[in-house]
Order: structure tokens, then C-alpha cells, then sequence
């Protein structure tokens, strides 16, 4: 999902304040911006402040947050020792969330389509047909604990087969909020006597598995949509840290795929596609060269600019420009401010109403779905502002090198 994507590239941006601003001097192409002071040590202090807190001040909210350390593995081999939990879906989180939990010792099974491209990958990583491999009906049966990772158009196409496993007793555990909001169009109806919950890495199943393996953990969040055991909610925490979650924030089923389709269609991904292009497009049009344009656009925003706004604010980035550019920025934020928000007001409209859900479900379960989305990547691939783009990657002094 391109949302967890970009939250991954943001958490990584914060961790290296110090070497994005050595790469705004390397780079050269952004002297106005070149920060006058050094980032304050605000991150990790705030880290150290926080470890072990569980209710925080989030901009002058309480919000709850838990934490791993209160999970050692000991305590989750233990509190999960009569289970198995039987992964569905074997794409990236069932991969990333497989392989943790496996690595995290706890009893895990893997049900994919036999002798399908999953099948064929969960083979290649060491799971072992009829021992920890086994079809979707298969590991749906032999599981308590059963994550629904198939891909959400999957997920509603195949309710019919998972269904009659997921019996009382049981918990059904899912990592987007998509099939239980949007029931009215998949069919995905919680079952009596289940514990339904969720946890929403916020990254992609590479991401969750890289960090794992680095010791660290990659946050997440969880939520409970049905409570049949009274323990739903201690259970998707030791669930979120098996996983290799680091934080876990709380969030609702709803909540969760709202903001998840709202985000990647509008700043993550959508919005700032057509900021760019519309950018550049008036740069071209104004006669600037494509390497000018491209510069101006998305090399200065990406390698400089957007780095050190994740790891210190944009506050602290309009105190650190020329003031020609600070003055520019607060004069013209607000239009921007003006012309998008009817048009992310659109979106949440058309994300909380449904249209966004079926129109993925749609389209993504076509038969020549794959086909017609390379179809329009191909377009954006071979777009001017793309190709050159291309260009100016490739003289980055670290690409200049190989
Ligand atoms: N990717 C992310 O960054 C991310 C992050 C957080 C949460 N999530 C959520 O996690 C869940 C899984 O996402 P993902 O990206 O890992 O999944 P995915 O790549 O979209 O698909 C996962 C699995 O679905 C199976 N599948 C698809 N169509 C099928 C069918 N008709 N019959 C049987 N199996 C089928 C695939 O098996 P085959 O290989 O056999 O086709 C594959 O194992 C989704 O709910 C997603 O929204 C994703």
C-alpha cells in the first residue's frame, strides 16, 4: 500500500536530519534552503521521554500508544502457546507477518492456492507443504488464530471458502480495515463468537521483515471491531509486537481505511502526482528546460526539502530558508491551502461513501486488471517530466559513481 510506503520513506527521512542536511550541501541544488542551524535533538529525546508511557500528548491530545518492551519474546511464547495462527495470503505482509512470527518462535501455518506464485515463494522461504504450507481451507481449519492477508479483492472473493472455519472461539485478524467497514460490498460479515481485530502495519511486509531482522520494528495500528473472548484487545497488542511491530497506535476498522485510502489518494501519492506535474507543466510552458523544471519540482522537494521536514517540522523548515523564501511560502500556502481542500473534502467523501472501495474492488478484480494498470504506469513512465527525471537521478553523485 502506497500509504504504508510512504510512511516507511518518512520514518527513514527522520532518522537521517543530519544526513540530509550534508546532502543539501552535497547536492547544491537547493542553496536557499540550506539550513542555517542544526535540527534540534528533539527526536530522540522525545523517544527517551516516552518509552514505557502508554498515554501520550499527541499535539495537545491524549492518545494511547503501546509499546514492545512490554512483550518480551518469553512472555509471547507463553501467552501464545496453545495457538496457531494460520497466515492467509502470502504477498507482502504475508511474508514480512509469516516470517516474523515464525522467527518470533510462535506455532505459524501459511495457507495459499496450491502450486500458486505464493505457494512457489512460501516454498523457496522454508515453509514445508503439509507441515507449516497448506491451502486456504486447509490453514483456515487447522488455525484459531487466522489472518486474512489475501489481497482485499481476495478477501471478499474467497468469504465464502474461509468462512465456515472461522468458528466461535476463534479470532479473525486483519491488517486493513477494508473488508469489515466496506461489508455492504464484500460480504465479509464478522462471525458470531469471534474475536475480530486488526493490525495495520504502517509500511509495507518488506519493510516489517527488514526492520525485524535489524532489531528494530516498524509501527503499527491495531484495532478491536468485535470483543467475543474479553480479551480481543490484549491479544491484537501481543499480536501487533509477534509481528515486529515497534509502537502500536490505536486506531478503529473504519478510521483506519479511511485515512489509509483518503492518504494514498491525496498527499501520499495522488495530490502530490498533480502537484508536481501541474508545477512543472507551468515551468515548461514558461520556457524552462526539462532539467530546470525537474530540479525546481521533485529533485529539490525529494533530496532536500521533504527529508528534513519529516525529521523536523515544517515550522523549523520556514525558519531555516532565506526569508525571500519564507516570506513566498507563507504568502502562497494558504492559496494552495484554498484550491485543494474542497477537493480533499471530495476525496473523504468519496472514500467514507464507498465509491473509492468499489471502484478498487471493480477494477482490481477484472481479468486483465494487471494488463490496463501498466497500461496508465506506462503513460506516467514515459511522461517528459518522468524521462527527465530519470536523468537527473542518474547524475546524483552516488548513482554517478557505479
Ligand atoms: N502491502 C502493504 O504495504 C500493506 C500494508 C499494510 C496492510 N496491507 C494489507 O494486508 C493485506 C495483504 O496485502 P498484501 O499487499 O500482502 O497482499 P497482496 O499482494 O495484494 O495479495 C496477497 C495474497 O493474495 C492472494 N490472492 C490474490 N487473489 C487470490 C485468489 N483469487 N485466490 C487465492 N489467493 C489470492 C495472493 O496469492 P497468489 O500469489 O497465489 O496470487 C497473495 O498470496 C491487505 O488487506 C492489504 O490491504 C498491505
Amino acid at each position: 500500500m502506497a500509504s504504508r510506503a510512504a510512511s516507511r520513506s518518512i520514518a527513514r527521512a527522520a532518522s537521517s536530519a543530519a544526513r540530509s542536511t550534508l546532502a543539501i550541501r552535497a547536492l547544491g541544488v537547493a542553496p536557499r534552503f540550506a539550513a542555517r542551524a542544526a535540527a534540534p535533538a528533539t527526536a530522540t529525546s522525545a523517544f527517551q521521554q516516552i518509552r514505557g508511557i502508554k498515554t501520550l500528548n499527541f499535539g495537545g491530545s491524549q492518545e494511547k500508544v503501546y509499546e514492545r518492551s512490554d512483550w518480551p519474546k518469553e512472555k509471547l511464547l507463553d501467552y501464545f502457546k496453545n495457538d496457531t495462527i494460520a497466515v492467509l495470503g502470502y504477498g507482502p505482509q504475508g511474508h514480512g507477518q509469516g516470517l516474523n512470527l515464525r522467527d518470533n518462535g510462535l506455532n505459524v501455518i501459511v495457507g495459499v492456492r496450491k502450486d500458486g506464485r505464493s505457494w512457489k515463494k512460501a516454498v523457496a522461504e522454508g515453509w514445508v507443504p503439509g507441515k507449516n504450507l497448506f491451502t486456504i481451507e486447509e490453514a483456515a481449519n487447522k488455525g484459531n488464530i487466522v489472518f486474512n492477508l489475501l489481497s482485499d479483492a481476495a478477501q471478499r472473493d474467497l468469504w465464502p471458502t474461509i468462512k465456515p472455519f472461522i468458528t466461535p472461539g476463534k479470532t479473525l485478524y486483519f491488517s486493513h480495515g477494508f473488508a469489515i467497514t466496506y461489508k455492504h460490498q464484500t460480504n465479509v460479515e464478522a462471525p458470531e463468537g469471534v474475536d475480530v481485530v486488526l493490525c495495520a502495519p504502517k509500511g509495507s511486509g518488506t519493510t516489517l521483515r527488514t526492520l525485524f531482522l535489524e532489531g528494530k520494528g516498524l509501527n503499527s495500528s491495531i484495532a478491536v471491531f468485535q470483543d467475543a473472548s474479553g480479551h480481543a484487545h490484549e491479544r491484537v497488542v501481543a499480536l501487533g509486537v509477534a509481528i515486529g511491530s515497534g509502537y502500536l497506535y490505536e486506531t478503529t476498522f473504519s478510521k483506519e481505511v479511511y485515512s489509509d485510502l483518503f492518504g494514498e489518494r491525496g498527499v501520499l501519492m495522488g495530490a502530490i502526482n498533480g502537484l508536481f506535474r501541474a508545477q512543472y507543466d507551468v515551468l515548461r510552458a514558461q520556457g524552462h528546460s526539462p532539467s530546470e523544471a525537474f530540479n525546481e519540482t521533485v529533485e529539490e522537494a525529494t533530496q532536500s526539502l521533504f527529508p528534513l521536514i519529516g525529521a523536523n517540522g515544517m515550522d523549523w523548515m520556514y525558519a531555516n530558508c532565506s526569508v525571500t523564501a519564507q516570506r513566498g511560502a507563507l504568502d502562497w500556502h494558504q492559496k494552495f491551502y484554498d484550491a485543494s481542500l474542497p477537493v480533499f473534502q471530495d476525496l473523504y467523501k468519496s472514500v467514507k461513501d464507498g465509491t473509492e472501495s468499489q471502484r478498487a474492488l471493480d477494477k482490481n478484480s477484472q481479468a486483465d486488471y494487471r494488463e490496463s494498470l501498466e497500461k496508465e504506469l506506462k503513460e506516467i513512465r514515459e511522461s517528459e517530466i518522468w524521462r527527465a527525471g530519470e536523468t537527473v537521478r542518474n547524475l546524483r553523485p552516488e548513482n554517478a559513481k557505479k
